[in-house]
Order: structure tokens, then sequence, then C-alpha cells
């Protein structure tokens, strides 16, 4: 009884095995292509500008005016985050320049009742990953690489896709020599 079970079944699986794998060969490639168009940015919002509740003009204020980053950001090389700078940092400047446009009206107001401005916020990774802008800067690395050219960006923009591909392909560069197991960036 058993060994013809046994046949019967074998054949049965022999039977199964070639749609049964072309099936998994299917399965598998519905779930690794969306994940594939994923890594190239589509859905980790690579090119996210939202408009901001005051027209606040990096190219303006950096390319131009040439106010440096940390003068504004100026916390981001002693901190994991950069700070969004106080509308206090504003008034220094717009106590005196352009007061007559509404956009600078609009901020007064804001400041001279204590409330903040809701930025609208660019860059966010998920909760479970860990990333520290002072560690960067420290070694060399500069706003521009993960930002882009800020400095001509009239909206701020996300460049990149801040996919975990995007972080260890850069530490796995010879030059940079930067941790890539799982803890490093895992907590
Ligand atoms: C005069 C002040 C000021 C200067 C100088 C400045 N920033 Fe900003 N930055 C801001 C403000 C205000 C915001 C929030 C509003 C916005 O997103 O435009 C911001 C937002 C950002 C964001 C997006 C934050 C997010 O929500 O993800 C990045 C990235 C950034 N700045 C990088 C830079 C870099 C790089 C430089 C220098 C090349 C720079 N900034 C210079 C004031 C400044
Ligand atoms: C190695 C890449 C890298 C470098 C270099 C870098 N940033 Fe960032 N930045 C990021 C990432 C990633 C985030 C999103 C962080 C998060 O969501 O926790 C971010 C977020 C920000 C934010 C939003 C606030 C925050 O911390 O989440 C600002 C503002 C910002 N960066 C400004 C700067 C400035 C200014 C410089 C240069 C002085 C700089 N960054 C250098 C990768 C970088
Ligand atoms: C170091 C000086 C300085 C600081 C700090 C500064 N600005 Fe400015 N800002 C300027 C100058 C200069 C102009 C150009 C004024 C002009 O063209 O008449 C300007 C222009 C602007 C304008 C356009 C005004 C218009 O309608 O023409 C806005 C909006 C603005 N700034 C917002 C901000 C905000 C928000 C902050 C703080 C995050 C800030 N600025 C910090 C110097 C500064
Ligand atoms: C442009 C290159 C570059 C990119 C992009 C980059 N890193 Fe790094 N990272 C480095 C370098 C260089 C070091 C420093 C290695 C060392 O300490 O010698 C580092 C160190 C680190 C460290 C260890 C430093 C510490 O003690 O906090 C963490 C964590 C980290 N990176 C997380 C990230 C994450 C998360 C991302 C993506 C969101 C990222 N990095 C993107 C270059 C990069
Ligand atoms: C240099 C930083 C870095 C290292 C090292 C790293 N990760 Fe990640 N990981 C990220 C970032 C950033 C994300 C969020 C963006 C994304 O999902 O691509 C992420 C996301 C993930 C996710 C969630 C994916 C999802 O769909 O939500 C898993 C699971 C994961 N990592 C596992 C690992 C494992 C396992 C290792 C070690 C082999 C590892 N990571 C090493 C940065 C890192």
């Amino acid at each position: 009884m058993r060994p013809i079970g046994l046949r019967q079944s074998g054949g049965a699986l022999k039977r199964l095995a070639i749609p049964c794998l072309s099936l998994l060969l299917l399965a598998s490639l519905t779930l690794i292509l969306p994940a594939c168009t994923l890594q190239t940015g589509v859905g980790y919002n690579k090119g996210y500008s939202p408009e901001q509740p005051i027209a606040f003009d990096h190219s303006l204020h950096v390319g131009t005016h040439n106010i440096q980053c940390t003068y504004c950001h100026n916390q981001v090389e002693r901190s994991r985050h950069s700070n969004i700078p106080a509308l206090s940092t504003c008034m220094n400047c717009h106590a005196q320049v352009a007061t007559n446009s509404p956009q600078i009206q609009k901020l007064r107001e804001a400041y001279e009742k204590g409330e903040g401005v809701q930025w609208v916020k660019v860059h966010m990774l998920p909760d479970h990953v860990s990333f520290n802008h002072a560690a960067h800067l420290a070694k060399g690395v500069n706003c521009q690489t993960c930002h882009g050219q800020v400095e001509t960006m009239s909206r701020i923009e996300q460049v990149t896709d801040l996919s975990m591909g995007w972080c260890v392909n850069c530490h796995r560069q010879p030059e940079n020599n930067a941790p890539i197991n799982c803890s490093t960036c895992h907590q």
C-alpha cells in the first residue's frame, strides 16, 4: 500500500511541479517588480516639492544673497536633525528688509503673535531608520550631495529617493568606508 501511495503522490507532485513553479515565478515577479520601481524612486517622494505657507525662496536667500546654510540651519552640525530656523532668525533681517511685502507682513504677524509657521516637512525617513546629520557633516559630506543644488531652488525639492539602496550605495564606496551592517541604521 504505502509504496504505491508514495509513488502516486510523487507522480501528482511531478504533474503539479511545472504549473506550481510558474505560479511561484509569477507571484514573485508581481512581488519583486513593484519593489524595483519603488527602488528607483516612485513612491519614495523623489521630486516632492510641496507649497509652503510662506513662499520662502532658497535661491534668493542662498543664491542671490549668499546667506550660509548654517546661518539658518544652525543646529545641523551638532545634532541628528537639522532645525528649521525660528522666526526670530528671519526677523534679524525682515524687521527692516522688504517690510512692505505681503509675505513678510504675514511673517511679522506670526512672529508678533508668537505663533510658528507650519512649514510642510519635505524629507522624511520612516521611524525605524536612524540618520544623523552631524555624523555625516563631520566626515565632510556636504549638504548638496544629499539635497542637491538648494541654492538654485525657489521651492525646496527632494532630489533623491531616500531609499535604503541610496544610503547603502554611498556607504559602500571604498573612500567612505562607512558601516553597512543592519544595526547601523536600524536600531
Ligand atoms: C534664510 C534662512 C535659510 C537659509 C540660509 C537656508 N535655509 Fe533651508 N530652509 C529654511 C526654511 C525656512 C525652510 C522651511 C521652508 C521650506 O521648506 O522652504 C528650509 C527648508 C530646508 C530643507 C527642507 C526641510 C524638509 O522639510 O525636509 C532643506 C533640505 C534645506 N532647507 C536645506 C538648506 C541648504 C542645503 C541650505 C544652504 C545651501 C539652506 N537650506 C539655507 C531656511 C533657510
Ligand atoms: C548624507 C546625506 C545628508 C546630508 C549631507 C545632509 N542631509 Fe539634510 N537630510 C538628509 C536626510 C536623509 C533627511 C531626512 C531625515 C529624517 O527624516 O530623519 C534630511 C533632512 C533635512 C532637513 C529636515 C529636518 C530634519 O532633520 O529632518 C533639513 C532642514 C536638512 N536636512 C538640511 C540639511 C543641511 C542644511 C545640510 C548641510 C549643512 C544637510 N541637510 C546635509 C540627508 C542629508
Ligand atoms: C540675512 C538676512 C535675511 C534673513 C535671515 C532672511 N531673509 Fe528673507 N530676504 C532677505 C533679502 C535681502 C530679501 C530680498 C528682499 C528684496 O528683494 O527686496 C529677502 C526676501 C524674502 C522674501 C520675499 C519678499 C518679497 O515678497 O519680495 C520672503 C518671503 C522672505 N525673504 C522670507 C524669509 C523667511 C521666512 C526667513 C526666515 C526663515 C528669512 N526670509 C530670512 C534677507 C533675509
Ligand atoms: C553621500 C554619502 C552618504 C549617504 C548618501 C549616506 N551616508 Fe551615512 N555615512 C556616510 C559616511 C561617509 C559616514 C561616516 C563613516 C565613518 O564614520 O567613517 C556615514 C555614517 C553613517 C552612520 C554612522 C554614524 C553615526 O554614528 O551615526 C549612520 C547611522 C548612517 N551613516 C546612516 C545613513 C542613512 C540612514 C542614510 C540614508 C538615509 C545615509 N547614511 C546616507 C556617507 C553617506
Ligand atoms: C545605511 C543605512 C542602512 C543600512 C546599513 C540598512 N538599511 Fe534597511 N533601510 C534603510 C532606509 C533608509 C530604509 C527606508 C527606505 C526604504 O525602505 O528603502 C530602510 C528600510 C528597510 C526595511 C523596510 C522595507 C520596507 O519595505 O518598509 C527593511 C526590512 C530593512 N531596511 C532591512 C535591512 C536589513 C536586513 C539590513 C542589513 C542587511 C539593512 N536594512 C541595512 C537604511 C539602511
